[in-house]
This record gives structure tokens, C-alpha cells and sequence, in this order.
């Protein structure tokens, strides 16, 4: 059994990061039996997800998307605010009384929360049921740990910096539009954020080996590559190739994947030889998530963003000028500890200043261990989410506008699914990432089209397929 342990989960050594290749394990014991996950958080946990389904299917099992019918679960958590933290504790509330009906189930808990000390001791005195805990660190061990899983629970979380393993399967959700990491963890350290401690030190894949993987799926016509990091701009810094995220980009951009995308970019690290290359290649799509987190330059000093107010706006205009038709969106916290009207108001102005294509809107939650948790917090919860919802009227006011240039426009866009509000439509992301829901046949699923949009809403817009008439 190994715990988790915050304080080592903080330290930066200079241990040598390992890239070890692994070899998949493959076993038929599970023949038959079927395995419920449920995800919780960021892409990064989705993609793990994706793992996560490559390891128990080469075990024999098949996904089932309901809870009663299956013969292990997994819960893959989030440990960034308190709510996900909730959800997944009342979840295993559900599980405790199949297990009374099922004995035999299996449950695993991985991600995020797996990590932390607190949530460990709390499953080993209150969840005993959970049969293994495992971290994200080790998560391509999970599969030998459902083949030995047993009555007694097992515990192998690793709070060392990390390493990193070439060779993950994975079981892609979709067929046209991927998740490929570039890197691991996060040595920023904004002082509110459990990432860092979670997923442990920053530490970058070699370009070939993204490539390769970029490569392969090239070939096996993916039309969209999302290249996924907590701060995909800091790519190489931890290596001693000499190369950088946007040199990353640039190769990744020549493999002519159609649509190339990535997140997330700190603003820190956003260099002027990254945006050159953005704007250089035209299946480099334009779209940047850049979270400004708060308008305040004191919050942002407090938050350890590295940044003021008026560097965020110099590097968004910048943003702006260099690639035509961009679409930024953002992060914002509020109600970080002690955070005054005035801080608020701040936050309002920049708003209305970057006037934002989108933004996801947070309540500040305490992270046992953060730096941020250990200040005294003055402002009642109730001042809080008044903030919050004001924001959330003024981004919303944002993203409807921006979704309204769009109006009668024609855009390409990227079908991926059956639409989820009308079954008679589809749906997918234009090139700026604006989802909408189209009125086309299923058998457009997969291909990129024309779409004239015809609605705007807040958050999705409407179109219709167009239709070229050839003049004879
Ligand atoms: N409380 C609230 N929001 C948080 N985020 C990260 N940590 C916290 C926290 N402790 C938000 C940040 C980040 C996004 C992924 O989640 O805005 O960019
Ligand atoms: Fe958290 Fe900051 Fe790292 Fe993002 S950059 S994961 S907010 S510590």
C-alpha cells in the first residue's frame, strides 16, 4: 500500500524524468463482464478515461453505460473544486448498495482525487468496498491491479514528481477527432490550484514520440487534433532538446492534419514565435483558451499568476492583431480570498474590455494544501455567488454577441455527432470552436461542410447545411 502524501507532491527535485515504453497488458479473465466508468473534470481526465477503456477492455470486459448491470466500476475524479469532490462521494453512495446485491463488483477509484490524503483516509475508513485507489502517476498499472484486485483494499498512490510512458493504448471516443498529450502535470503553482500536486511536476514528451502518434492518426483519417497539456505553451522547457511548444506546433501542423488545436495556454509562456506560427498555417485553427482567472492585478499577484491586468490586455491585443477572425476564451475565479468590490469590479472590466468569445465562470473552492487555503477568507459565500452571477450575466451577455457575428455567415464545420438537443440534426465545432447544430443527413458524420448559420444563442448556434447547385 502506498498513500498519498501532499508535502512530497509539492517538492521539485532534479530527479531525471524516466520515458519508459510499456507493453499493454492482455488477458482474457474478464471475459464477458462488463466495466461502468463515469469521468469527472478536465480533458486531461477525459483522455485518461480514453486509457482507462483500453486497459479493461485487453481484460476482456465491455462497457456498459449502466451502473446495476456491470461488474466494475470506475470512478475517474477530479480533485479541482469542491463540488466535483461531493459528487463522487455521493456517487459511491449508490455503489455501496450494489455491492450489498454484488459482492463480487469490482471498484476502482483513479484521477485527481486518488491523490489526496485526505479523500484516501476517508475511503479507507468509511469506504472500505473500495476494492483499489490508484493515483495518476501509475494509472498504466491499473490493469494489473484489477487482475489481483481482492477483499482487502489496495492503495498505490505515488506523490514523486512522476515519469513518463510511451506506449499507452487508447480507446478513442471518437473516430474523427483526438486527444493527443504532450506533457504531464504542472510546476506553476498558482496558489488556489491542486493541479500541481495532483499530477505532479511538469514534464514534457519528446516530439518524436507525439509525432509518431500524430502520424497514426493521420493515417487513420482523424480529421482534428486537440494537442492537450495543464500548460501546453511551457512544452520542452523540461527537456534538453531545444525545442519548444511552437515548434511543436509547427511540425505537428505539417503532418496536414485538417484542424489542429490545443489547450491550455498560460499567459506567461505565450511567445511571439508561437504566434507566428498560428497564423502561418491555415489548419492551425483560431481558437486560443487563455485563462485571465482575474481583472485585479492585486488577486492576480495573490493567485502567483505572474502577470498584471494590463500584461493579460498587451498580450490579448497582440492575440487579436496577429490572427485574424481568433476566438479567445477564458477562466475566471471569483470570490478568491478577501477579494474586494473593487477586485470585482475589475474583473467586470476586463470583460467588458476583452469582451470574451466564452468564459467558464468558478467560485473560489479551498484546496486542502494550497498555499490560498490558508488565507483567513473575510467575504461571506452569499457575496460570493451574487459575484458570480453577475459575471455570468456579462459573459453570457459576451459569448451571445460574438456567437451573433456568425449570423447568416457561412462556416466549416466539423460533424461529430447526432445533435444532442434534436435527434433529426447533427452537430459539431466550427473552426473558431463554436458548437452548432445542423440541419444535414447522419452521413455528413465525419466530414467537415459548409454551414450557413440561421440562429445565435448564448451557447450554440444553428445552421443548415448549404448546398452547392452547379451551373451547367
Ligand atoms: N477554485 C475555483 N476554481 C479553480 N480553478 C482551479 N482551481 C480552482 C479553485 N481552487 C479553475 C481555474 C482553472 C480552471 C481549470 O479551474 O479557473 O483555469
Ligand atoms: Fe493550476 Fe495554474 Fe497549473 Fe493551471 S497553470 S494547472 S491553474 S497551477
Amino acid at each position: 500500500m502506498h498513500l498519498p502524501n501532499l508535502k512530497e507532491a509539492q517538492k521539485r527535485t532534479n530527479k531525471e524524468v524516466k520515458h519508459e515504453t510499456i507493453k499493454p497488458l492482455k488477458s482474457p479473465k474478464f471475459q464477458g463482464q462488463k466495466f461502468f466508468l463515469r469521468t469527472y473534470g478536465c480533458q486531461m481526465n477525459v483522455h485518461d478515461s480514453e486509457n482507462i477503456k483500453a486497459i479493461v477492455s485487453s481484460l476482456g470486459f465491455d462497457e456498459t453505460t449502466t451502473l446495476e448491470e456491470s461488474d466494475l466500476v470506475i470512478l475517474n475524479t477530479c480533485a479541482i473544486r469542491e463540488n466535483a469532490h461531493d459528487k463522487v462521494f455521493g456517487y459511491l453512495g449508490r455503489i455501496k448498495h450494489l455491492k450489498e446485491t454484488k459482492p463480487n463488483l469490482i471498484v476502482a477509484i483513479t484521477g485527481c482525487m486518488s491523490q489526496l490524503e485526505s479523500v484516501t483516509n476517508l475511503i479507507k475508513t468509511k469506504y472500505p468496498f473500495v476494492n483499489i485507489v490508484i493515483g495518476t502517476h501509475n494509472l498504466h498499472l491499473l490493469g494489473n491491479f484489477i487482475l489481483e484486485a481482492q477483499k482487502e483494499q489496495t492503495i498505490e498512490v505515488c506523490s514523486t514528481e512522476g515519469d513518463v510512458y510511451e506506449g499507452l493504448e487508447y480507446n478513442r471516443d471518437s473516430k474523427y477527432s483526438a486527444w493527443v498529450n504532450i506533457m504531464y502535470g504542472c510546476d506553476k503553482f498558482c496558489t488556489y490550484c491542486i493541479v500541481p500536486y495532483t499530477r505532479g511536476k511538469q514534464r514534457s514528451r519528446y516530439m518524436q514520440d507525439i509525432l509518431e502518434e500524430v502520424n497514426n492518426l493521420v493515417a487513420s483519417g482523424y480529421l482534428e487534433i486537440t494537442l492537450l497539456g495543464q500548460n501546453v505553451n511551457a512544452y520542452g522547457k523540461d527537456l534538453a532538446e531545444g525545442y519548444d511548444f511552437a515548434d511543436l506546433l509547427e511540425k505537428v501542423a505539417q503532418t496536414n492534419i485538417p484542424r489542429l488545436r490545443f489547450v491550455t495556454s498560460h499567459p506567461w509562456d505565450f511567445t511571439d514565435k508561437m504566434l507566428n506560427v498560428i497564423a502561418k498555417y491555415p489548419n492551425i485553427m483560431p481558437y486560443i483558451h487563455l485563462p485571465i482567472q482575474s481583472g485585479s492585478s492585486k488577486i492576480l499577484k495573490l493567485m502567483g499568476r505572474r502577470y498584471t491586468k494590463e500584461e493579460y490586455l498587451e498580450l490579448f491585443n497582440k492575440i487579436k492583431k496577429t490572427i485574424p477572425n481568433v476566438c479567445i476564451t477564458t477562466d475566471i475565479i471569483v470570490g478568491f480570498p478577501n477579494e474586494t468590490e473593487e477586485d470585482f469590479q475589475d474583473t467586470l472590466d476586463i470583460v467588458n474590455t476583452c469582451q470574451f468569445d466564452g468564459a467558464f465562470t468558478f467560485i473560489y473552492s479551498p484546496r486542502e494544501g494550497t498555499p490560498a487555503s490558508l488565507i483567513k477568507d473575510e467575504i461571506p459565500l452569499e457575496v460570493k455567488e451574487e459575484r458570480l452571477k453577475k459575471l455570468n450575466e456579462l459573459v453570457n451577455f459576451y459569448s451571445l454577441k460574438s456567437n451573433q457575428k456568425f449570423l447568416n455567415k457561412k462556416v466549416k464545420v466539423l460533424i461529430t455527432d447526432v445533435s444532442e438537443k434534436d435527434a433529426t440534426k447533427v452537430c459539431g465545432y466550427t473552426e473558431e470552436f463554436k458548437l452548432v447544430n445542423v440541419e444535414a443527413p447522419k452521413s455528413d458524420i465525419g466530414k467537415i461542410i459548409d454551414v450557413e448559420i440561421t440562429d445565435a444563442k448564448s451557447f450554440s448556434l444553428d445552421g443548415k447545411k448549404t448546398i452547392f447547385i452547379k451551373n451547367s
